[in-house]
């Protein structure tokens, strides 16, 4: 007899622990969407939209699952009354113009169908403008522009959050959190990592900026005094804080050896190669703010302003609270002989549980 192949959407479903995963093609476009509620346990399933070409749409499914369960653990560490979930919708190719409109105002509509289970927000290749058009069918949703009556761009937030995470790890190491006299090596400087280096410039840090495209890490780096390492160069500068905001994945087998810094601490989602990685960063004495820790000044941003109602100094607050949970977590792993993201891993599912009970 023939073994039976089993459907790869099949495969991916059965091994996730999320709650549901909704799934619409779309004619018009061909495009697969999918939206993926983990958790709502702590409230609405909160993620934003990745479009994005995949191989096949079994990939974009698998994705968004895995995206989904990170956000139920970065809303869950921040304190938020929200859920983790996330969407993706698969295109054949990236659309603009009216058929992208089409294409996001029938996902609007999926959204809406959904009744409140999940709450969107922009993530990689969707924007302020498409949220607003997403707005136009759902009122599910965060991070639409100004004007369009949403809280503006979440990047200065996640700067301020990475800033007091940098100031908790640097209090842990060395016992005070004063930046005046620290080396910290920012890579990338987007959106995030430029905000970023202007509250560290302003504490008094010793800067140094890189970025794949040299004209931006000049421009920071001359106005703030910086200095500019190249960027294959970042990650071996001999620094107290590496601040990781360009891509993931920075920190992996091959990395990890040549890292000459105390504390890394930065925006960019997805930092581990591999799980491993965090416990090769114990091994080598450099204390790891968990990404998803430390990062979630964005989210905190869009759910404090548009779905909490809260003002921007209650919003403040929470952004410092990411320091606070951070030296927590710092605590925990060196009383329970553990990594920070064990530690982390271990508070997030105190959350949850207390939230079940
Ligand atoms: P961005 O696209 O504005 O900036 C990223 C910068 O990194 C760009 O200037 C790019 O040229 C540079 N870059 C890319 N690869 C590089 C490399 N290998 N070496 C040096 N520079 C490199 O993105 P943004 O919004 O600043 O986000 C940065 C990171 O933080 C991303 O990983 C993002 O997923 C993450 N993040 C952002 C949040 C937000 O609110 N914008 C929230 C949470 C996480």
């Amino acid at each position: 007899m023939m073994a039976r192949t089993v459907d790869p959407f099949v495969e991916a479903l059965r091994s996730w622990d999320g709650e549901e995963a909704v799934v619409r093609f779309d004619a018009g476009t061909g495009t697969w969407m999918f939206v993926c509620v983990h958790s709502t346990v702590l409230g609405p399933a909160a993620g934003g939209t990745r479009m994005k070409v995949y191989a096949d749409p079994a990939d974009a499914l698998r994705d968004g699952l895995r995206l989904a369960a990170a956000m139920t653990s970065k809303n869950a560490i921040a304190g938020l009354p929200l859920g983790g979930g996330k969407a993706v919708l698969a295109v054949p190719e990236t659309p603009t113009g009216e058929r992208r409109r089409e294409l996001l105002l029938r996902y609007g509509e999926l959204v809406e169908a959904l009744g409140g289970t999940y709450v969107t927000a922009c993530d990689m290749n969707t924007s302020e403008r498409d949220m607003d058009v997403v707005a136009e069918r759902t009122r599910h949703v965060m991070g639409r522009s100004v004007e369009g009556g949403g809280s503006g761009s979440s990047a200065p937030s996640t700067a301020v959050g990475v800033f007091h995470g940098i100031r908790a790890a640097l209090r842990h190491a060395f016992g005070s959190d004063a930046l005046a006299g620290r080396r910290v090596v920012v890579q990338g400087v987007g959106a995030v990592g430029s905000a970023l280096a202007r509250l560290l410039a302003e504490a008094g840090a010793e800067l140094v900026v890189s970025d794949v495209v040299p004209d931006r890490a000049q421009t920071i780096a001359r106005e703030l005094g910086a200095a500019v390492v190249p960027a294959e160069e970042a990650l071996a500068i001999p620094c107290d804080v590496l601040s990781p905001c360009a891509t993931g994945g920075v920190l992996n087998r091959e990395t990890i050896p040549r890292l000459r810094c105390r504390i890394v601490a930065g925006a960019a989602n997805n930092q581990l190669g591999e799980p491993a990685d965090a416990e090769r960063l114990a091994e080598r004495g450099i204390l790891y703010a968990p990404d998803y820790v430390v990062n979630a000044g964005g989210i905190i941003h869009l759910a404090s302003l548009e779905l909490l109602g809260e003002d921007e100094a209650t919003r403040d607050g929470r952004l410092r609270g990411i320091g606070d949970t951070l030296a927590e977590c710092f605590r925990r792993a060196e009383a329970e002989g553990i990594s920070p993201g064990a530690a982390a891993e271990r508070m997030v599912a105190e959350r949850l549980a207390a939230g079940r009970g």
